[in-house]
């Protein structure tokens, strides 16, 4: 059991635990306040008073068996208004950077998302020196519509607009200000927590050192700016100066990427001595459409294969190149018509949400849930028309899938598969094909949850499925999430395979403190 700190922007709260104690408990009570980051009101969460329906999703914290805990539509009822429901799970084998929001709704439009920081045990190493302090860095685009009308509008068939701005832990430019001590190391966890936007991170005259990103530690390589995709996670150790000049600070930035309109948000480094407030020219970023900086950054990031990770053997004992795939699944996204309704779909099915949660359904086997589409392990074709279905990949304990999504669109895209890591061997443009298979990274791709694929282009991951449960692979992009561009695994537990091949460890049993819902209420 590794500990766990979790920090919420906008209850303010972050916990310190003692670092022997082995359970940690949060007490939340969510509710609205008004909130104005960037000038104009609007309904915030804040956690006081239970008003609505709502679920918490914990972004790249891999529940071993257990995704009763996970938090989404499919494997948790809603919370519904003076309901309570503990989320109760143990973080293993994963030490990192994480965060947590609201998963349903779009709620996540509202705020309500926080840092989750998994730290190690005193008696496991970490391959860097001890940081003079930690600083949890939430970057996100912000738009000042009411998530409730920015849903009805979704609903209604419309895109989201353009953001009205980026946020650096909820509020808006030269809001956030960070301390540095002369001389001091300092580390940065940085999570995109945004809807829809890719954002490129920088500190005026610094340079960012990489060491950890979802869990995995990577070489360790010194970068100007980062470019952080929707959903992504990354840990920087950042030197400050021996001296500072002139009174000066120092500005952070978080500037939009791929956007035609280029929005900044603007963040402050302080030092003991200095007087002023940061004013002037920005640090510059890459060029706003300069794909080639963004690939050759994500190929650059690598796994360091000889440090001692939080699993018990070293990252590079074990060797995901020397194992034989048993199943390929070719993910392309696009889009279709329902009516006048826009909606998004993966291999032209557009994922529609049943009346019972599919984790209670198959627990109560109600299975009439599961028969609406046999999903395609490969994009449809011209002659096939999309779907609306309740998408579920069938999958058994212990395959070693390739998953390629391609992405035909003109927009990035980013992926997240909870419950589970996977090696991002492969990032290309152009179309995709068996022969690329022999281009792949097979010694030290890195280790992550969220991926992003680039427009015309696409994106390999392999994945171990030793992990039993219910699990969504989604779209980080709340809009075509929202709008049915999610799939669930279904990862078969024991017994249901030959037994004997499986080590005997068995699913997380439903919870006693389980919500009912839909045709599961009254079971
Ligand atoms: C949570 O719900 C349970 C069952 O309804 C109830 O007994 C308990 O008092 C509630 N706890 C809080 C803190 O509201
Ligand atoms: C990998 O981690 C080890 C510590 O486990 C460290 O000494 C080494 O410098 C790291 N290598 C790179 C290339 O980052
Ligand atoms: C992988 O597949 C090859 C060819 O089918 C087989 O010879 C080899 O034993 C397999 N390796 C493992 C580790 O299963
Ligand atoms: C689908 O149709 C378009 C235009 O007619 C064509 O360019 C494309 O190659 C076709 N794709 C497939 C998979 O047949
Ligand atoms: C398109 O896909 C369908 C279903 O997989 C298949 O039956 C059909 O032969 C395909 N058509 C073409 C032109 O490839
Ligand atoms: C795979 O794609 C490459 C171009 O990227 C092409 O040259 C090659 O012919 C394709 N192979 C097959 C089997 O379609």
């Amino acid at each position: 059991m590794a500990l766990v700190l979790f920090t919420s922007i906008f209850a303010a709260a972050a916990v310190l635990v003692d670092s022997e104690w082995p359970h940690i408990f949060f007490d939340w009570t969510v509710t609205y306040s008004r909130r104005a980051p960037l000038g104009v009101d609007k309904q915030a969460f804040s956690k006081s008073t239970l008003l609505f329906n709502f679920d918490f999703c914990m972004n790249g914290v891999q529940l071993r068996r257990n995704s009763w805990q996970d938090g989404v539509q499919e494997t948790n009822c809603p919370i519904s208004p003076g309901q309570n429901w503990t989320y109760s799970f143990q973080i293993k084998d994963q030490i990192g950077s994480f965060f947590y929001f609201p998963s349903i709704l779009l709620h996540k439009a509202a705020g309500g998302y926080g840092a989750i920081r998994v730290r190690n045990r005193d008696n496991v190493p970490v391959p860097f020196a001890q940081p003079y302090q930690e600083f949890d860095i939430l970057i996100g685009d912000w738009f000042n519509a009411d998530h409730r009308t920015m849903r009805a509008s979704l609903d209604e068939g419309n895109s989201l607009p353009i953001p009205d701005g980026i946020l650096i832990n909820g509020v808006g430019p030269n809001q956030a200000i960070f301390d540095f001590e002369l001389g001091a190391i300092y580390r940065l966890r940085i999570s995109n927590v945004g809807l829809k936007t890719c954002l490129n991170f920088r500190i005026e005259d610094h340079l960012m050192l990489l060491v950890e990103t979802e869990g995995s530690y990577t070489v360790q390589q010194y970068y100007s700016s980062l470019d952080i995709h929707v959903g992504q996670s990354y840990s920087v150790l950042v030197t400050a100066k021996e001296q500072a000049y002139n009174g000066l600070s120092y500005y952070m930035v978080a500037s939009s990427r791929f956007t035609a309109l280029e929005l900044f948000g603007v963040g402050i480094i302080r030092y003991p001595d200095s007087e002023v407030d940061r004013f002037g020219l920005l640090p510059a970023g890459p060029p706003p459409y300069d794909y080639e900086f963004s690939v050759d950054q994500a190929r650059s990031i690598r796994w360091n294969l000889s440090t001692g990770a939080a699993r018990p053997n070293p990252q590079g004992s074990y060797h995901y190149g020397s194992i034989n795939i048993s199943r390929t699944l070719v993910l392309e996204n696009g889009f279709m018509y329902e009516g006048s309704r826009l909606r998004y779909t993966i291999n032209g099915v557009s994922f529609v949400h049943p009346d019972t949660p599919l984790k209670l359904a198959d627990y109560f086997q109600l299975n009439d849930e599961f028969t609406s589409v046999s999903f395609p392990d490969s994009p449809i074709n011209n002659s096939t028309l999309p779907t609306l279905g309740t998408s579920v990949i069938d999958a058994n304990y212990r395959d070693f899938v390739h998953i390629v999504f391609v992405n035909p669109q003109q927009h990035v895209q980013t992926w997240h598969i909870d419950g589970y890591n996977f090696f991002v061997v492969g990032m290309e443009w152009g179309p995709w094909n068996e022969s690329k298979m022999a281009t792949y990274n097979m010694v030290d791709a890195v280790s992550r949850s969220t991926v992003q694929v680039y427009p015309s282009s696409w994106t390999a991951i392999l994945t171990d499925l030793d992990n039993q449960g219910m699990w969504n692979l989604r779209s980080q992009y709340a809009e075509n999430w929202y709008l049915g561009q999610e799939l669930y695994i279904r990862v078969k537990g024991v017994g249901e395979e030959d037994p004997s091949t499986i080590p005997a460890r068995d699913e997380a049993p439903i919870p006693v403190n389980i919500i009912k819902c839909g045709r599961a209420k009254s079971l």
